[in-house]
């Protein structure tokens, strides 16, 4: 039997090249295995709890959407919507927030990172958290189950999430009988962490990201922006030290790579792998780029894409939220 397999991504930043290897590549690649069904979704009610200016908000949804379509996802084979457009999910939200225990949200950690730092601030423990993001995890739960989600393809960060879905699946088929399907995540172990400018993770929190589809020019301003140290050109250099040479790896030919390596061992100018690493990433990125700014130019036509996928997520979450009400004795 064919397994679901399912993933969101929420519109608070512009996609960089760390979300692309860490986590569009390897859900592309899943989405091609063919015992899975994939649905792949804009959580947007998830960016909401950040993001609260309505033009911003807006453009990075369709930004979200763009980057999915730039890279390959194929609408045909994947459903691909927006969760706003799936009112069976903010249903079903509430639903299972009747059985979710606040202790459990207290102890996800969003909020609890919010309500340390508070504390170490010695401000109110609640100081900046709105409801939606304390119930962050009972929407993303609503996500996951609505689907009978099999696999959830995620980031680290996300498996605690994953957790709360399982528990509070649990908690509602203890009492009503087998109902909702109990989810696990995927981690793609073998991911590299990708570093961003300073060297640290790369991440919209940091401010040391490279946008995916950033123009070519721009691409190479930020490049040269790569934190490096002061070794000489002819000095031998460790590539696995090196922030370059990780970035590099994900966009050249296995060759390429071996050459490179190489070339740190017996002694290369960082100003050369830096014109190396724009030459292999814009190479890679060129085309994607340009779909992507095609789209972004045309957001009707995201639109149209996004409504046949919200049809067709529609018209399982519906079915199954029927059946969900009758078990609870409201229908
Ligand atoms: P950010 O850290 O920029 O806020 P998100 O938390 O929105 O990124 O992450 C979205 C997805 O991208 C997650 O699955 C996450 O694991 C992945 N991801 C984010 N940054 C990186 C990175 N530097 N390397 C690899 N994967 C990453
Ligand atoms: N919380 C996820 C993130 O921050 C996004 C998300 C929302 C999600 N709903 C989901 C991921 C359901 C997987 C499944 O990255």
């Amino acid at each position: 039997m064919e397994k679901t397999i399912l993933t969101g991504i929420k519109p608070t930043g512009q996609i960089h090249v760390g979300n692309y290897v860490g986590a569009i590549k390897p859900a592309l690649e899943l989405a091609k295995v063919p015992e899975y069904e994939a649905a792949y979704f804009i959580a947007d009610y998830h960016g909401l709890t950040k993001i609260h200016d309505a033009k911003e908000f807006r453009q990075l949804s369709y930004g979200i959407a763009a980057t999915w379509l730039a890279l390959g996802l194929d609408p045909e084979k994947v459903i691909f919507y927006r969760q706003s457009d799936v009112p069976e999910i903010f249903e079903l939200n509430w639903i299972l927030g009747c059985f979710s225990s606040k202790g459990l949200m207290n102890r996800a950690h969003a909020y609890k990172a919010i309500v340390d730092q508070n504390k170490s601030q010695e401000r109110d423990v609640d100081y900046g958290v709105n409801m939606g993001l304390f119930n962050y995890p009972i929407l993303m739960t609503a996500d996951i189950l609505m689907f009978k989600t099999d696999v959830v393809p995620v980031g680290k960060d996300q498996i605690q999430h994953v957790e709360i879905a399982r528990d509070i699946a649990e908690s509602f088929n203890k009492n009503y009988g087998e109902t909702f399907v109990l989810p696990e995540y995927k981690i793609q172990e073998d991911t590299a962490v990708l570093p961003g400018l300073d060297g640290r993770k790369m991440s919209k929190s940091y401010n040391n990201t490279i946008p995916l589809f950033v123009e070519e020019k721009k691409l190479q301003k930020l490049i040269n922006k790569i934190k490096t140290d002061s070794l000489p050109p002819e000095a031998s250099k460790d590539p696995d030290a090196s922030v370059l040479f990780m970035i590099y790896k994900e966009f050249a030919t296995p060759l390429e790579v071996e050459k490179m390596k190489e070339q740190f061992v017996s002694g290369i100018g960082w100003g050369d792998v830096k014109r190396e690493l724009f030459h292999v990433m814009n190479r890679y990125l060129e085309q994607p780029r340009e779909k992507y700014n095609e789209l972004m130019a045309a957001p009707e036509k995201l639109d149209e894409i996004l409504k046949v996928g919200a049809e067709t997520a529609r018209s399982i979450s519906s079915q199954f939220l029927k059946e969900i009400k009758q078990k609870i004795g409201i229908q």
